[in-house]
Parts: C-alpha cells; sequence; structure tokens
C-alpha cells in the first residue's frame, strides 16, 4: 500500500471510520423480485460474527430486463445528518452474484438520480466486497441492486453484509499545491491524495509499496512556461483558466498549453503513445515540421470488464482520421500494436526529440510506455505525459489520471533523474521531462 507518511501538509483527509445504524434492516423489494430470508439461526450467527460470514442476510433475484430494481436499502436519515458537511461516505457490501450482472448504486428519494458511481458485479463462485462512494451523502436515500445483466438474464444474488464508513474531510478538501505560494508538491502528499482517492474507486490498480520519502515535484505555472521553455518574450503566457481541474478537456484546456509547448521545443522527430483518433498527432503536425510516429491498439482499448473505453472510435478506420483529414497524413507513420511489445531497437539508432505518453492509463501500461520512451527520446529531448493531475477531487472522478499519478509516484525517482527537470504544468493535466539525460 501507499505509505501515508504524516507531515505538515492542507491535504490531509482521513481515512474511513465504520458508522453504524446508517443502513436499515429491511430493504423494499421492487417488480416483484423474488426474496429469500434465511432463518432465524443465521440471523443469530450473523450477530456474533456480523461481517465476514457466508451467510446470506437476504437472497433475491431481479427480474430479467436490464436495469430493473429488485432491493433498496432506506438510508437512515438521522445517520446521514450527524456527518459534517465535507464528510463523504463509503458503503461496503459484501455479495455473492450467482448467475447474471448485479448493479450497486446509491440514489436519491426520487429513485432515479444516482447518488453515487454504480458498481457491478459478474457472476461468481465466491463473494465479493465492493465499495460504493457517496462524495455527497445528503443526496443519497437508498442503496440500490437492481439486474445490469444486458442478455434478457435474471440476475440472482446474495447480500452477505452491509457496513457503512464516513471519510472525514472525503468531500471538500485543498491541496496545498493549490495556493499559488506552493512551487512544488511534496511526494507524501501525492500519495496520500492518491492513496484517499484509490479508495474512492475501491482500488482499481495493484499498488506497489512507497517508501517514506522527502522528495518533491516542481510546479510551474502557465505565465512561467514561455520563460521555462526559453521561448519568453516570443510567446505569450497562458492565461489562468478559472475552470475545476475536475472538468478539465484535452481539446479545450490543454491543447493551448501544449500548442506552445511543441512550438516552442520544435521537435523534427516526435514519438506519440495512443493515437485514438489523432488530435494530438494533428496538433503536433500543425505547429511543427516533425515527422511524426504514433501508435495504437488495432482494435482498440477495452476496460477489465472487457467492454470497449471509447465506444470503438479507437479502432480501425477511426485510429488517426483526424490527422489524415487535415492532410498530414505523409507526415505521420501509424504504428499498430500494443505498446508493450512496441520494438525501440530501430528508433534507439534514430531517437526522438519528444514523446508523448498518453495511451493506456494504468500503471504498468504508463510505466511500460514510460521506459521505452525514455529508450527513444535523445539526450536534452522532451517527455510529456497526459493525463497527469495531482489534484485529489480530479483524481476521484476520473480514473485515467489516477492510473499516470500512481505510475508517476511509484517511478517518480527513476523518472526524475532521467531530465533536468521534472514538473506539473498549474492548471493542466501534463507533466513535462525536460532536458532527457
Ligand atoms: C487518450 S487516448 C489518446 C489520445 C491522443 N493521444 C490524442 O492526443 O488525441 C488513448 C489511446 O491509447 C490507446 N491504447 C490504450 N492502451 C494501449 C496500448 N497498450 N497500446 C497501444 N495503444 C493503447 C487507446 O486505444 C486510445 O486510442
Amino acid at each position: 500500500m501507499i505509505d501515508i507518511a504524516r507531515s505538515a501538509t492542507q491535504f490531509n483527509a482521513k481515512m474511513p471510520q465504520q458508522i453504524r445504524g446508517l443502513i436499515q434492516d429491511r430493504p423494499n423489494v421492487h417488480n416483484d423480485s423474488p426474496v429469500r430470508v434465511p432463518s432465524g439461526v443465521s440471523r443469530v450467527l450473523r450477530n456474533v460474527v456480523p461481517w465476514n460470514t457466508d451467510i446470506a442476510l437476504i437472497e433475491a433475484t431481479t427480474a430479467p430486463e436490464q436495469w430493473s430494481y429488485a432491493l433498496s436499502y432506506p438510508l437512515h436519515e438521522e445517520s446521514l445528518q450527524g456527518l459534517a458537511p465535507d464528510d463523504a461516505l463509503i458503503i461496503e457490501c459484501r455479495v455473492r452474484v450467482h448467475e447474471g450482472d448485479l448493479g450497486i448504486v446509491a440514489i436519491g428519494a426520487d429513485y432515479s438520480s444516482f447518488a453515487s458511481r454504480e458498481r457491478t458485479v459478474r457472476a461468481n463462485t465466491a463473494p465479493v466486497t465492493v465499495r460504493v462512494w457517496l462524495r455527497d451523502p445528503g443526496k443519497a436515500s437508498h442503496l440500490l441492486f437492481r439486474n445490469a445483466a444486458s442478455d434478457g438474464t435474471a440476475t440472482r444474488f446474495g447480500i452477505l453484509g452491509l457496513r457503512a464508513h464516513k471519510m472525514p474531510g472525503g468531500r471538500n478538501f485543498q491541496a496545498s499545491w493549490s495556493s499559488p505560494e506552493s512551487r512544488s508538491i511534496p511526494l507524501a502528499e501525492l500519495g496520500r491524495a492518491l492513496a484517499w482517492a484509490g479508495t474512492t474507486w475501491d482500488q482499481p490498480f495493484p499498488a506497489r509499496p512507497l517508501a517514506a520519502t522527502s522528495a518533491s515535484l516542481e510546479i510551474v505555472d502557465t505565465a512561467d512556461l514561455p520563460s521555462v521553455l526559453g521561448v519568453a518574450g516570443q510567446a505569450q503566457p497562458i492565461a489562468a483558466n478559472g475552470k475545476a481541474l475536475a472538468d478539465w478537456k484535452m481539446e479545450a484546456d490543454d491543447a493551448p498549453i501544449l500548442e506552445q509547448l511543441w512550438r516552442a521545443v520544435a521537435p523534427r522527430r516526435h514519438l506519440e503513445f495512443g493515437t485514438w483518433e489523432g488530435f494530438g498527432a494533428t496538433l503536433v503536425a500543425r505547429v511543427t515540421d516533425a515527422d511524426i510516429w504514433t501508435l495504437n491498439l488495432p482494435e482498440g482499448e477495452t476496460g477489465a470488464d472487457g467492454e470497449t473505453l471509447y465506444s470503438s472510435t479507437d479502432s480501425g478506420q477511426f485510429i488517426g482520421r483526424l490527422y489524415r483529414e487535415a492532410g498530414f497524413a505523409s507526415r505521420v507513420h501509424q504504428v499498430l500494436c500494443d505498446s508493450r511489445d512496441f520494438d525501440t531497437r530501430p528508433f534507439e539508432r534514430e531517437p526522438f526529440d519528444t514523446v508523448l505518453i498518453d495511451g493506456g492509463h494504468t500503471p504498468d501500461v504508463v510505466a511500460s510506455d514510460t521506459e521505452k520512451a525514455l529508450r527513444v527520446v535523445r539526450k536534452g529531448g522532451t517527455c510529456v505525459w497526459h493525463d497527469f493531475c495531482p489534484d485529489p477531487d480530479t483524481l476521484s472522478r476520473n480514473l485515467a489520471p489516477l492510473g499516470v499519478v500512481q505510475a508517476a509516484v511509484e517511478n517518480f525517482d527513476a523518472w526524475r533523474a532521467r531530465f533536468d527537470r521534472l514538473f506539473w504544468i498549474r492548471k493542466s493535466w501534463i507533466l513535462v521531462g525536460l532536458g532527457a539525460k
């Protein structure tokens, strides 16, 4: 696990504490779902061993239609009122899904607005524990169990345990770097933000243990970027962007920063991990004379559940469509492969001036892409990671930066040692390594 070393920084969200009495015992039953409540003996047993038991509190079967509601547990209003305004909640659900796919989500009193992300549990012989994060517990009134199977099968499941934890200060907080005076982010603080945000996502990526560290990551404000890039006087500083980092969009918010960066560095040879539709490659082609290599999975990316992550717009003819439409096809070499299988040897002899790392966003892929990037970037060259954002709020709402920040934190010393400067551009979702060694 991430080492949550103490240090005097503002971001100090505490880890969750169990609260009792939030979830009422009896669920509402919807759509005439068949329900079986176990015997009194099991209830007695559960009172003795309330959590780690394999005995179901209730067994139920949903209707066959996708999204049909089966059970909803009312959340006790008085317990919710006892929370501080900035507390968030985690509800842990231990379930066994015998057949189908089970959706678990907190909903509002209207029975339709979501008060959490929905978790999906697939049929499995073993019980699993999933955590539902409620950023704004006051908006929740029920914990809902519904049919997530898309093929018209009913979902059969048992609920083995439910318990709630509050995350003190888990809703509104300020990280120390958000103060303009902060010129760097202590890595320990980044580790705490990562551990906290990982909890809100139910730890989506395996984490490596981290040693306590006094290292910190430099911050460069957009106003200072021209001078850091050696183009002060030629490039206009980019004005401060008032948008919340959690709502950031590459095309609107990071594009002007990347444009300034690529113009200033003026690569002749550029490599990009992750083409998608070719927005990033088009940007480089437009503002530089570079020859560009860009690579993408030929069939696009799927998540752990096998579902496509980009609605298939990252496969086949969609890949690189924008740079072709903009007339840059002759300068762009499209490589179709899994970046983890990318053979760097031909490029080590003729390295790149710049590399953009923006392919798979799980920590293992980011780490592998970076290792390859470092093999093929020339001495003095530049590496840029997209989707690096240290803001805890952003990390709790967007999975891509969570993976990139985890890779950066876990590999910080190795990455830092390979550049003259490694810095986050404030505000952006961009990390820059300048002057590769
Ligand atoms: C965020 S998008 C890239 C956006 C693009 N760089 C831009 O600036 O417009 C990530 C892309 O990486 C691809 N990808 C994900 N994992 C990959 C892997 N292991 N190897 C190659 N490409 C991968 C996905 O298919 C997707 O098209």
